[in-house]
């Protein structure tokens, strides 16, 4: 479906858990949040239900985040389901890879297309410092057993904070002998986010070509891709990318809608704007009803962010970990 200014809906992030096993310091402070009640997040099968019907208003992407989505039980069970939705194409996962190893070979069994394992450094202290956890050698045993699964998409997702400027060379140099695309995604003033230190999009390049050359620019994506810019430095075999939501945004091209654990559609990173599906399924709703509300909410999805111009009252009040980044 086409929203109001033309941009083509195409791709769900969908979480399905607000929990995580990590507590990275922009989405989650260290004593923790208030989970949502189970009673309040969307069963597998309303989850089912609902992509179905945004399948039918053209969505085909999905991917699953969190909170940590690998905390959730039998994820791929969901995943199984989904992949055999009419419609859909790709499901692909977004984790910290925590638990990754263990799950991978069942969620490939079920279909799974991709994941994207979000690292933002190799340092062990640094690791502790970010996410509260001692945990960098279970993160990197599930990104190299995703590493090691055929035909599996891999990416690296990391957030340039300051702290892990020494990190970024490092990182990056993961994509020169592997089939790896390494993105570097812009700090967005959401939730924790508004409150750390953040390194821009120029800022990471110059580190990046200071050690490896000048970056190749890679032809844009065709329409529908994500919103990743990409670029190819000498010698490497991946890509490393950036996704600069602050100082290159990308509003005008977004393809995307969410859907929090607890229901919520929502239609722009940004705002509240959007529909309480899971009230609706709470009260009854036919499959007209909703098919309604996800119409009347994406024709409505706000033109643009504004995070360069400080808080509004309209503004998403809640933390990454309940939306799913
Ligand atoms: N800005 C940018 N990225 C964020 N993430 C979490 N919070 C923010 C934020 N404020 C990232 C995580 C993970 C993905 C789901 O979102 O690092 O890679
Ligand atoms: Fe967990 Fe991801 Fe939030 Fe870190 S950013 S605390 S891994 S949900």
């Amino acid at each position: 479906m086409v929203d109001a200014r033309g941009r083509e809906i195409r791709y769900l992030r969908l979480s399905v858990t607000d929990r995580c096993n990590l507590r990275c310091r922009y989405c989650m402070p260290a004593q923790g949040v208030e989970w949502v009640p189970h009673s309040a997040l969307l069963r597998y099968e309303e989850m089912v239900r609902l992509t179905a019907l945004l399948a039918r208003l053209g969505v085909d992407t999905v991917r699953l985040t969190g909170g940590e989505p690998l905390v959730r039980r039998d994820l791929d069970r969901l995943v199984g389901a989904l992949k055999t939705t009419r419609g859909i194409r790709s499901v692909t996962l977004t984790t910290n890879a925590l638990l990754l190893e263990r799950q991978l070979p069942a969620l490939l069994r079920a279909g799974l297309d991709g994941v994207n394992v979000s690292l933002d450094t190799l340092d062990r202290a640094q690791y502790a410092a970010i996410t509260r956890f001692d945990a960098l050698e279970q993160a990197l045993s599930g990104l190299e057993a995703a590493l090691a699964a055929p035909g599996l998409t891999v990416k690296l997702n990391c957030v340039p904070l300051g702290e892990n400027d020494d990190q970024l060379v490092p990182l990056a140099a993961l994509a020169r002998d592997r089939e790896l695309s390494v993105r570097f995604i812009e700090l967005m003033p959401i939730g924790l986010g508004g409150e750390l230190p953040r390194r821009t999009q120029a800022q990471v390049l110059a580190r990046l070509e200071a050690a490896f050359g000048p970056a190749v620019p890679c032809p844009a994506p065709a329409l529908g891709a994500g919103p990743g810019r990409y670029v190819k430095f000498a010698g490497f075999t991946g890509r490393v990318g950036f996704i600069s939501a602050v100082s290159h945004a990308f509003c005008d091209r977004c393809n995307r809608v969410r859907l929090t654990a607890g229901g919520y559609l929502k239609t722009c990173l940004q705002y509240r704007t959007g529909v309480d599906l899971k009230a609706l399924l709470d009260a009854g709703a036919s499959d007209g009803v909703l098919l309604a509300a996800m119409e009347e909410a994406i024709a409505a999805k706000p033109a643009a962010h504004h995070f360069s111009q400080g808080a509004q009252p309209q503004d998403e009040g809640a933390n990454m970990n309940e939306i799913g980044g």
